[in-house]
Parts: C-alpha cells; structure tokens; sequence
C-alpha cells in the first residue's frame, strides 16, 4: 500500500519528535518516498541529520531554502505528495494551519497542497483539552483533514493523560486508511466477520473450528486501505485488529447475529467471511460435566443462519457478500447459496485446504452468474480482489435501473 507513495512528513516541536524517526524508518521500509521538513522547534529535540540518514533524501528546515522555482520549494512538495502528515503536531502548529498562516514550512505545504492531510496531535494534555486546540482541530477537521486522537498515559511533563503520541502501528494504519480517502470504498461503510464461533457446552468448553481468521481481517484490512469506514465483527481469534477497524469481539453465533443485525443497519456492504457453527449445545451445562460412562452424547440445536435470516429482511443498497467452505461440489452448492441467501457475490473455496492456512485458491461468483477463478496466492492477496470487485458491485447498486430491469 505504501509502497512508491511519496509522504511530506512534517515534525514539529514536541518531544514526541524523536519518536517519529521510527515512524519514519518503518515508512522507508514499506517503500515510501518520505520528504521530512522541520520547524525550528523539532530541531532543537531532534536533528535533521538522524532523518536524511533514515530517508536517504534531504530535510527541509527553512521555507526560503533551495527556492529554485516553483518545483523545488514547498509548492513542488505540496503538488507532488500523495499525502502530507504532520507528526508531532503540536498545539501552535495546528493554531497556526487553522490560521492559514504560512510562514514556515509545514503551514505553507499544508496551504498549497490538495493531497489528504493527517494530523497527528502529540502534546501535554491541558493544551490538548484546551478549547483553543480543540476548536482548532475542529476547524482543520472540518477543511477535510483526517486528525488521530491521541493516545492517553504517561506525559513527558510527568503527568498522567491524553496527549501522547499513537504507537506506530497505529499512526501507519490511520495513513494507509487517509491514502484511501480517494479510493474506491471512500466513504462506504463495510461490516466484515471474521472467525469461527465457539458455542459453549459448560463453563470451559465448547463446540468450534479451525477457522483461524485470517481472510475476514485481511478483507478488513484491504476494505480499509480502500478507503472504507470498516466494523470487523470476530470470533475467538488469535489475532490482532488491524488498526484503525473498529473491532468488536463476539463468541457464538447468536452473539455474532445479533452484532451484525446493529451494523449492518447503516452499512453499504456485509462480508460475511466467519465461519459461524450452523449447531451449538441445546442445553449448555451450568457446571463443568463430569467424564461418567464410555460415550456420552450432546444434543444439539440450529443456529441461526446469520446471512439467511438477513434475505428476509429489506436492507436497501446493502451489498452482501458470503462465503462458502466446502468438501464437495463447491461450486454447485456455492451457487445454491448464492440463490438462497440472496447475495451478490460468493467467494467459494476448499475447505480442507483453506481453512487456517494462509493462502487459498478461491473462485468468484456473482450474481449475474458470472464466474472468476483466481489462482492460488497469500489471503492478503485474495483479500484485495475481493475488495476490488465489492467496490465494483457497489457502483454497480449505485446505478439507476433502468425501468422492468
Ligand atoms: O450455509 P453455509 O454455512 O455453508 O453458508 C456459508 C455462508 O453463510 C458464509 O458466508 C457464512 O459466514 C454464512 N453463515 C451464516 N450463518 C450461519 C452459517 C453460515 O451467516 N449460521
């Protein structure tokens, strides 16, 4: 994703500046052309140096420097940057981009240029709560800008609360996620599941599956990267949301259900990649059960089918997208499910060879009957084609039928 991206990252003065050159580090590593430019203040916590040497590029401290034209100067970066980051940014920095002054570096790339702008507020936290700041990032907001909250905890001033700056992992997502501002799932909002379900027989076991996950948050992911405002819904995994997706954790399949029923009220699309148990125990046990004799038998009772039960229900413009696991005739009995759970694509694969591992060789099916067998490859891969023929289906819905289509 970020791989050839050319991001103007501007520092300015707080002592979350040294943590930035592992921002930038982990950038150069995924590919990115970084153009630091510091304020006068970033420089008195950290040198210019420990930058050109992390980006092999120069860093630009001073707005009249290199002035050679139009190209050269801030212009040139502000029209050439894919996106512009501003990290830390501190109290004065954003009082002054919400001036529109441009006096520095930083406030004159953040005028001149029409890339998305992240702003990544890192300061003591009376300055952050102040209504100066916050008006102003409600001013800076509300021109388009994305802003992380920051992270709460320990303060450089030795005081306990919000201000800190978000650990990298998070500052990386919230950028691929303002790259996607302009792609193809901006502004949708997509709900993914993700997982197996585990439906408990006593208090310590339950029924589940080998699902381990990975294809639900890689299409979250993407659908994120995409542009996309994203709910994962997961069952009990072993992994960790992808930052920036907001996540909420489920454990049966009723849970799951109804989790889905909230989101997808005001979704455009629903991916239901979990691998939800269509049984769980009848009469799940109060107590730990006894080992007694040689067998023992469960009873069990229906799930609710999750992506079923929504057919009956009129969701206007909602995309729906399921999956299906099998054995045996994959693809005739993907398509029957396509038909009875109404949806308008499924992504069918082997069960045996896809579950838990980490590539899969999948075959699209739509609606209109069109069939698309992709080749082995990474889920992540698998995930991003996914992605791209949602984004295409919901164009498709966004169109205007034609009349008795
Ligand atoms: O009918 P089957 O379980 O094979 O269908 C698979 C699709 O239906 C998947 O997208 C899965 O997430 C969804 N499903 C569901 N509720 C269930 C079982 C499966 O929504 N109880």
């Amino acid at each position: 994703m970020l791989e050839g991206k050319r991001i103007v990252l501007g520092i300015s003065g707080g002592i979350a500046a040294y943590k930035v050159a592992d921002l930038t580090s982990k950038l150069v590593q995924a590919g990115a052309l970084v153009d630091v430019i510091m304020t006068e203040g970033a420089q008195r916590f950290i040198t210019p140096l420990t930058f050109q040497a992390l980006t092999k590029r120069p860093v630009r401290t001073n707005i009249y420097d290199d002035w050679l034209g139009e190209d050269t100067g801030h212009v040139g970066l502000a029209h050439n940057a894919d996106i512009v980051v501003i990290a830390p940014a501190t109290a004065h920095t954003i009082a002054r981009l919400a001036l529109g002054l441009s006096d520095d570096l930083i406030s004159a790339v953040y005028l001149s240029t029409r890339a998305p702008v992240l702003i990544v507020p890192a300061m003591e936290s009376g300055m952050y709560s102040h209504q100066a700041t916050q008006e102003n990032i409600r001013t800076l907001t509300k021109r388009g800008a994305s802003v992380i909250t920051p992270g709460e905890g320990h303060l450089a001033s030795g005081a306990t609360g919000i201000g800190r700056l978000p650990e990298v992992p998070e500052i990386i997502a919230a950028i691929t996620s303002t790259l996607g501002k302009n792609g193809p799932l901006a502004g949708k909002r997509v709900v993914v599941t993700a997982g197996g379900t585990h439906e408990p027989l006593d208090p310590v076991r339950f029924i589940g599956n080998g699902s381990s996950g990975k294809m639900g948050y890689a299409i979250a992911q993407e659908a994120l990267y995409a542009g996309a405002d994203v709910v994962l819904i997961s069952g009990p995994v072993a992994l960790t949301p992808p930052p920036g997706v907001r996540t909420m954790h489920v454990t049966t399949a009723s849970s799951m259900e109804a989790a889905v029923r909230d989101t997808v009220v005001a979704a455009d699309a629903l991916v239901m990649a979990a691998a939800v148990a269509d049984y769980a125990p009848a009469e799940p046990a109060d107590q730990k059960i006894k080992k007694a004799g040689e067998t023992m038998t469960i009873s069990l009772k229906r799930n609710p089918d999750i992506l079923g039960n929504l057919a009956e229900i009129d969701l206007p413009g909602l995309v729906r997208v399921g999956f299906a696991a099998e054995t045996q005739d994959l693809l005739d009995n993907a398509r029957q499910k396509l038909d009875k759970k109404r949806l308008d694509m499924i992504v069918a694969n082997d069960a045996v060879a896809s579950i838990g591992s980490d590539s899969s060789a999948l075959t699209l099916i739509k609606r209109d009957g069109s069939v698309e067998q992709l080749p082995p490859m990474p889920k992540q891969e698998s995930a991003k084609l996914i992605v791209k023929r949602l984004a295409a289906l919901l164009t498709e819905s966004e169109m205007p039928r034609t009349p008795n289509a």
